[in-house]
């Protein structure tokens, strides 16, 4: 066994239908794949109904299992709308809805229009508002329950983020809907939890946050206690458990996915692992002798 091996048994999500937001790449489209061979149905959908349509044959020949693909901007309300009903006129029920659609771009803030910040803003936080409240509204009044909404954030949702402001300020506000949304839509048998993904290396993400020579100048992975970027299977291992009924008591929760990455960027003394070790001697000597000083 390694980290890279799919995880859930076989039909883990049989008789599942999940709807991803932003399914046709990237970490969307990795899930995607996992969930159709556990045996879900899976829709995706995005604003490029061409890149769906190609990424929709491209899976249910490798998988077998079925894909619906749906064009819809998450930051329109009617879009989302048509989208749920698309979906549940397919497969008759949905599930789980996978809020992983994103927007997102270095900056400083100075240098953005109030057009760019709103941008980020309206996919992030208004998509995935519009998404849940269309399900979530769909759900309760057809008295259907056991669903899941589960949402991607970052870790800067919680430390908050120099040069992509609008991002963190928006994944900010999706992890407190997923929180507040799992204490009062429990009681219509719904679950909302989020992962929060470390350096997991796609197209989408890379562009825009590590342009041009920014890749080379700028290791991710050296970030990382663990010294590596993130799997896509591993991710796809974790959304799967989370959107299966074998994590049915966990609800309100954000799980973290990156090799302890923002905590050693958090902890005060964490830049001491600079010191080499044969230097240690030396040090501890110096800190005995003032404590045998005073
Ligand atoms: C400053 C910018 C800009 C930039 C766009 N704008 N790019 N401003 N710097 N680099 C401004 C535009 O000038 C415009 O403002 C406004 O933003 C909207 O731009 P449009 O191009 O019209 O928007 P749109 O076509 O809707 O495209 C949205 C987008 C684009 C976010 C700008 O990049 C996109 O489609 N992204 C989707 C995929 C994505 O971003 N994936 C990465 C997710 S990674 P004005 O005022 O001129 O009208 C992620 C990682 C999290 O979330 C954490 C990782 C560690
Ligand atoms: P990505 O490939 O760029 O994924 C973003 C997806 O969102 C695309 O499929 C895009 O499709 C879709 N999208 C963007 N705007 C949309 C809109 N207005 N309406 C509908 N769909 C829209 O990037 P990714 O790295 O896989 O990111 C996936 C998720 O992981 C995001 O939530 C991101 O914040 C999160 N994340 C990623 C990392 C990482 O290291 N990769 C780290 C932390 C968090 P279209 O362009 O076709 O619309």
């Amino acid at each position: 066994m390694n980290f890279k091996e799919k995880m859930l048994r076989d039909n883990a999500l049989q008789g599942k239908t999940i709807v991803v937001t932003g399914g046709g790449s990237g970490l969307g489209k990795a899930m995607t794949t996992y969930f159709l061979e556990l045996g879900a149905n899976v829709v995706i959908t995005s604003r490029n109904i061409e890149k769906l349509e190609k990424v929709k044959a491209a899976l249910e020949e490798k998988t077998g299992g079925n894909v619906l693909a749906v064009q819809c901007d998450v930051r329109h309300y009617d879009q989302v709308e048509a989208m749920v009903k698309a979906s549940v006129e397919r497969f008759g029920t949905i599930d789980v809805l996978l809020n992983n659609a994103a927007g997102n771009f270095i900056s400083p803030t100075e240098r953005l229009s109030a057009n760019a910040f709103d941008t980020i803003i309206d996919i992030v936080l208004k998509g995935t508002k519009n998404c849940t409240l269309a399900f979530g509204k769909h759900w309760i009044k057809q008295k259907e329950t056991n669903k899941v909404v589960l949402n991607i954030v970052t870790t800067y949702a919680w430390t908050g983020s120099a040069y992509v402001v609008p991002s963190a300020t928006a994944k900010a506000g999706v992890l407190a809907m997923t929180r507040s949304l799992a204490v009062e839509w429990a009681k219509y048998g719904m679950r909302f939890n989020a992962i929060a993904p470390g350096p997991f290396p796609t197209k989408g993400a890379w562009d825009r946050l590590l342009p041009g020579e920014l890749k080379e100048k700028f290791d991710l992975a050296k970030k990382v206690p663990l010294k590596r970027v993130g799997e896509h299977q591993e991710l796809a291992n974790l959304a799967a458990y989370l959107v299966s009924d074998f994590s049915s008591y966990i609800n309100g929760e954000v799980i973290t996915i990156d090799g302890g990455e923002w905590l050693k960027g958090a902890g005060q003394m964490n830049l001491l692992e600079a010191i080499p070790e044969e230097m240690w001697d030396a040090l501890e000597a110096m800190i005995r002798a003032k404590k045998n000083k005073s």
